[in-house]
């Protein structure tokens, strides 16, 4: 890089860039660069101040780690501070990195673990006598984000941990969002509440910082460790013998571990884990290299932002140049119009792709694509294909400019704009009754085997199927005039249509695609109001009552329970006799213990509202949104507010969550 005019100019310049792209990436999880962009301003940074020392501040980030904690949750202060990893792209740099290590090591024998560098949220879990006390953030590295109950709430992380464990340890590790949930999470929020999750990355960080446990509760985060900070008591000699122990004890560790004992082949291990790392469960971003003998890592230290005996190198993001053929108009059940990009078949990150969202004009305009671009593709999270660059170097001038249709494809009606969303507002359009009948049948709603994308488009070409409700008298004589259906399938389908009809109330709801409600407003909605006639006649103050439900989808429930069309619908649906939730298991009492009372609940709990409703109504008790002279009982979770003041003023009896605990078993 050539010396700038003015580098204290640039320096500043420098600084601000990098504290605004820190903001966004550790405070709003919504990144505007690349990782790769960002480390060249923070190396162009750190070259700049070592070539002028008088530049360099003591606030400059190249000396600090990361974002600051969120002011919404409690300051954590790590027992040790942790560190960052020091970054590089070149395997030159690597052995560059390994050299260092034997000057150091005068002539003693190194050993390297090599490891994937998980990209998700670093997290430091406190274990006292083996029992989980405390969970942080990295926050600035001293001082994180106490965020225990939130993490609490994570399948793969032990709240109590197995063997001997030391009386006061700090685990290490990486809160992830598995891609596989990643994909369907984006599924589900793309339709009605764009714009996707970037990345797990993004997804997982936005997860973890959320003030409601019930919400992180939902999205399924994983963990996984690969370190410790405080130990008390003997700690193993090698890093290989510190991740074992933490797997006896019951935590996750890194799926793939290599070894290296010199440079070459520390560069084939990272260069062999670049090969596999699409198969695993996380999104990775590089290979962690690191020095095995503990004794060692001690003896060489740290620098003042990452230790000396490891390293990170990053991954080249998997991209694919190829031809934009075309971009079409997806018609979704709801109406949006989503532009489509038709590519020219390309391998990317482990399979081949052939079409991409662009999500809306808006993205178009913004990336400037236009028909005939020779564009970049990446997949997000290594699973969600996605234009990231046009090659505006390779256009020949032959190239069109794309324009939203003023009709929709599907029914010529004129669109509508609705936010940044084009949208179709003919409720009986072809193209959205075929993906609402498909939503309908798919795995997360009835689940009704076979009646996928295809079949669906071929029974609405035969007329066979006009709307949800022509699911139910479809009979096996005309079926069988069908391409490609013979008497073994329409049986099959029937029988599976047949299945649907018991399917429980959640599903049903989920798949009538009821604006904003996806499979866990379903499961909420089922859990409390049990029936569809109760839920049909709740106004919109009863449906915010429950937990997980907000303004806008309340609004959106009440009123689409007021469509003479959708009311019909149930009508056919219930005379087609399917379950609206009479038929559901009942959600027995286990005991009655708590027949009689009546709770409300607020504040922050560690698990989800949902579920401890559930407990309640299981022992007998009932479960009311608001505080009255009624309610017998309020259980309060932390930073419970108004309803607390309220219980206490009319002298209800306050139940903490380690006294509901004990009461309910
Ligand atoms: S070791 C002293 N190992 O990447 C720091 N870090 O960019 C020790 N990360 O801060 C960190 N996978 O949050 C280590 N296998 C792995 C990792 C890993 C992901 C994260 C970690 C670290 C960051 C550095």
């Amino acid at each position: 890089m050539s010396e700038p005019k003015d580098p204290a100019a640039r320096a500043s310049d420098l600084r601000a860039q990098i504290e605004h792209h820190n903001d966004l990436y550790y405070h709003k999880a919504a990144p505007e660069i690349s990782d790769r962009e960002f480390d060249a301003l923070l190396r162009e940074l750190q070259d700049l101040e070592t070539a002028h020392p008088d530049l360099a501040t003591p606030d400059s980030p190249t000396r600090r780690v990361g974002g600051r904690p969120l002011e919404e949750f409690a300051p954590a202060k790590h027992l040790v501070p942790m560190q960052s990893l020091d970054n590089t792209y070149s395997p030159e740099e690597l052995r560059e990195f390994v050299a260092r290590l034997h000057k150091l090591a005068e002539g003693r024998q190194l050993h390297f673990t090599i490891e994937p560098k998980v990209d998700g949220v670093a997290i430091s879990l406190l274990y006292q006598h083996g029992r989980l006390v405390r969970a942080a953030t990295r926050g600035d590295g001293s001082t994180g984000d106490d965020v225990t109950q939130n993490v609490r709430t994570i399948s793969n992380i032990p709240h109590r941990l197995n063997g001997h464990p030391p009386a006061r340890i700090e685990v290490r590790g990486e809160i992830y969002l598995p891609k596989s949930v990643f994909a369907s999470l984006n599924t589900e929020r793309d339709e009605e509440r764009p714009p996707p999750f970037a990345n797990p990355r993004n997804a997982a960080a936005g997860s973890i910082k959320q003030l409601d446990p019930a919400i992180t509760a939902a999205r399924k985060l994983a963990a996984v460790f690969y370190g410790s900070g405080a130990w008390e008591g003997d700690q193993p000699t090698t890093g290989h013998g510190l991740l074992e122990s933490l797997e006896q004890w019951g935590l996750p560790i890194p799926e793939k571990i290599l070894e290296a004992a010199d440079a070459e082949s520390v560069v084939s291990a990272v260069e062999s884990l670049g090969g596999i790392r699409h198969d695993f469960v996380y999104e990775t971003d590089g290979a962690v290299i690191k020095l095995d003998s503990l004794a060692l890592r001690r003896e060489f230290g740290s620098t003042a932002k990452a230790p000396r005996w490891a390293i990170a190198y990053k991954y080249e993001p998997e991209r694919a140049e190829t031809l934009l053929l075309d971009i079409t108009i997806q018609v979704g059940r709801t109406g949006t119009l989503t532009p489509v990009a038709e590519l020219q078949p390309v391998f990317v990150s482990g399979s081949t792709v052939a079409r991409a969202t662009l999500h809306n004009e808006e993205e178009i305009e913004r990336k400037d694509i236009r028909i005939g671009d020779t564009v970049l593709i990446e997949k997000a999270g290594e699973v969600i294909p996605a234009v990231v660059e046009v090659k505006k170097e390779r256009r020949t001038g032959t190239e069109r400019h794309f324009h939203m249709p003023a009709t929709c494809p599907s029914c010529s009606t004129p669109v509508h704009k609705d936010g940044v969303a084009w949208k179709c507002t003919n409720p009986t359009c072809p193209a959205q009754v075929r993906r609402r009948i498909e939503h309908f049948a798919s795995k997360q709603a009835m689940d009704i085997e076979g009646l996928g994308e295809a079949l669906v488009n071929q029974l609405v070409d035969a007329s066979l199927l006009a709307s949800i409700a022509d699911i139910y008298s479809l009979e096996k004589p005309p079926l069988l005039a069908l391409e490609r259906m013979g008497e073994k399938s329409a049986a099959n389908l029937l029988a599976a249509i047949d299945t649907s009809r018991s399917r429980p109330l959640w599903r049903l709801l989920n798949g009538l695609g009821i604006p904003h409600v996806g499979v866990t407003s379903a499961r909420d909605l089922a859990s409390h109001f049990h029936t569809i006639d109760n839920l049909k006649s709740a106004d919109v103050p009863t449906l915010l009552a429950i937990h997980s439900i907000g303004d806008i989808m309340a609004q959106a429930i009440h009123s689409w329970f007021q469509s003479p069309q959708n009311l019909a619908l149930l009508e056919s649906l219930h005379t087609a006799g399917l379950n609206f939730g009479e038929r559901d298991e009942p959600a027995a009492p286990a005991d009655n213990r708590l027949t009689g009372t009546i709770w409300v609940l607020t504040g922050t709990l560690s698990i989800s509202r949902e579920e401890a409703s559930d407990i309640i109504r299981r022992l007998g008790g009932k479960v009311t949104g608001s505080v009255s002279k009624k309610t017998t009982h309020l259980l309060a979770g932390d930073e419970a507010g108004s309803k607390l003041d309220k219980a206490k003023d009319l002298g209800i009896p306050v139940i903490t969550e380690e006294e509901f605990r004990s009461l309910a078993g």
